[in-house]
């Protein structure tokens, strides 16, 4: 079986590390070896699942289930001290003073080693890694876009070389439905969507893959809208006032919906859930997952 990799991304705050969870924890119990991925420099799962620590090395927080934290830095100096073992590549690298100039200066490379780090399982390039799947709790959408768009810039820049060929083989890997796959979370409002939409529609068009649309916190009240309106007529009350604005909630959650369905072909939805436990909230999510 090939690695899969799933990319989480989305607005900010509309619960991509909460998605990212679930994903991953479904997929664990599915007996698969998994490994939950954060980017960046802070970890939010540390305090979230109140974790010692997370570190660039992966750890074990469930059966089948790691966790690791991976920084540009951190995915660069792998990446060097693997490139150092292969002599021939490394004096190509580092003895290039044109290379070193340009290592310094580079857009997009820490973004690069990332995704260099990333893909590393299906190229089959650098340390092992003994996962089924990657998660990756990957950025807000405009980092995330100039995340998905570093290797094809780097590759523009450098044609030649091991960087070029490296870059390309990265962008085989992202864009192989099979192995890579996109997840946009959102909420049921015109912000986050927008931004969805904005974004599949950037990768549809330069990778030629397919997101699917996690719409979370969506407000899921079986309360009969005669119920609603019954309540409404009551308009001087609180309970009035309340129906009356969950009504409309429902209202313009339901457009919202109408609109996702002309954009994204798999949509799936993840309540709103009042839930404070953490894990317990993770484990709702898990059973929303298909
Ligand atoms: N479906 C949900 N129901 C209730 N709370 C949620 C849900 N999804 C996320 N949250 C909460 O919303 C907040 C933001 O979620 P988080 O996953 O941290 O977002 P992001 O990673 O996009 O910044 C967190 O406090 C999280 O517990
Ligand atoms: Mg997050």
């Amino acid at each position: 079986m090939k690695q899969e990799i799933h990319f989480v991304t989305g607005k900010g705050g509309v619960g991509k590390s909460v998605v990212a969870a679930a994903l991953a924890l479904k997929l664990s119990r599915q007996g698969k070896k998994v490994l939950l991925v954060e980017l960046g420099d802070q970890s939010f799962f540390k305090d979230f699942f109140e974790l010692a620590d997370v570190t660039f090395q992966p750890q074990l927080i469930k059966p089948n289930l790691s966790l690791a934290l991976w920084t540009g830095e951190s995915c660069l100096r792998e990446y060097a001290q693997y490139l150092v073992k292969v002599e021939s590549l490394a004096k190509l690298f580092f003895d290039n003073a044109v290379m070193r100039a340009f290592i310094n200066i580079a857009p997009g490379l820490p973004e690069l080693a990332m995704l260099g780090k990333i893909t590393s399982g299906p190229r089959k390039y650098g340390p092992p890694m003994p996962f089924d799947c990657l998660v990756v709790d990957a950025f807000a959408t405009g980092h995330f876009k100039a995340l998905m768009e570093a290797p094809a810039g780097m590759a523009q820049a450098v044609q030649i070389g091991p960087m070029g060929e490296q870059s390309r083989s990265i962008i085989r890997v992202l864009t192989d439905p099979e192995v890579s796959k996109y997840h946009i979370v959102s909420l049921p409002e015109e912000l986050p969507l927008k931004e969805s939409t904005e974004l599949s529609e950037m990768l549809q068009k330069e990778f030629s893959v397919e997101p699917t649309l996690v719409m979370n916190k969506v407000l899921d009240v079986n309360v009969p809208r005669a119920s609603l309106q019954n309540a409404e007529s009551l308009t001087t009350s609180d309970l009035g006032l309340f129906a009356q604005y969950l009504e409309q909630q429902l209202d313009r959650q339901s457009q919202m919906m109408d609109q996702a369905k002309t954009k994204f072909k798999k949509i799936l939805k993840v309540p709103l859930f009042f839930e404070t436990n953490p894990w317990t909230l993770v484990e709702k999510a898990v059973e929303k997952l298909p």
